[in-house]
């Protein structure tokens, strides 16, 4: 199952990233694909500020991971952009992290390999002009395709 939509704002952006944390579940993993500037962290922006956030939300690109405990969920917003081997989320734990009972989302996941397992959701970005991007959602898992089947418009 996939959704592919055109984004023309940063706002639309963001309200992309609440929709889908209205509907998210515990446990859901997403993995956020884009170059620099794609808007990955203006979704998750977005996506944690509907989860009950009040405050910044900027990307962890030199600490890699940064804790978010809400209301309701707790979430752990990666980055990979700085990681130099996959060894690296051995190190801080990563598998812990991951069997956790929270959202867990990455940018820049596919510099984190095989470690990171299925996500629920890929979300690919793609820039297309200085004010506009195009959003991909695949479903990877049944739990993802539930969360597909509720934002389809
Ligand atoms: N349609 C759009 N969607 C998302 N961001 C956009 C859009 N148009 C312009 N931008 C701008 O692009 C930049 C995206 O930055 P950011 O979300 O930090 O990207 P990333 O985390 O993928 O590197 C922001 O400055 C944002 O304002
Ligand atoms: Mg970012």
């Amino acid at each position: 199952m996939v959704i592919t939509q055109h984004i023309s704002t940063p706002e639309i952006m963001e309200a992309w990233g609440k929709q889908i944390a209205l509907h998210c579940p515990n446990r859901l993993h997403i993995h956020l694909i884009g170059e620099l500037g794609a808007g990955k962290t203006t979704l998750m922006r977005g996506f944690i500020t509907a989860l009950g956030h009040q405050g910044i939300v900027k990307s962890p690109t030199y600490t890699l991971v940064e804790p978010y405990h809400l209301p309701e969920h707790q979430v752990y917003h990666f980055d990979l952009y700085r990681l130099a081997d996959p060894e690296e989320l051995e190190f801080m734990g990563i598998h812990d992290y991951l069997a956790e009972t929270a959202i867990c989302v990455f940018e820049w996941a596919e510099r984190g390999g095989d470690v990171l397992g299925i996500p629920d959701l890929v979300i690919e970005l793609h820039y297309q002009t200085i004010s506009s991007r195009q959003l991909k959602i695949t479903a990877k898992t049944p739990l993802g395709m539930k969360v597909i089947a509720m934002l389809m418009p």
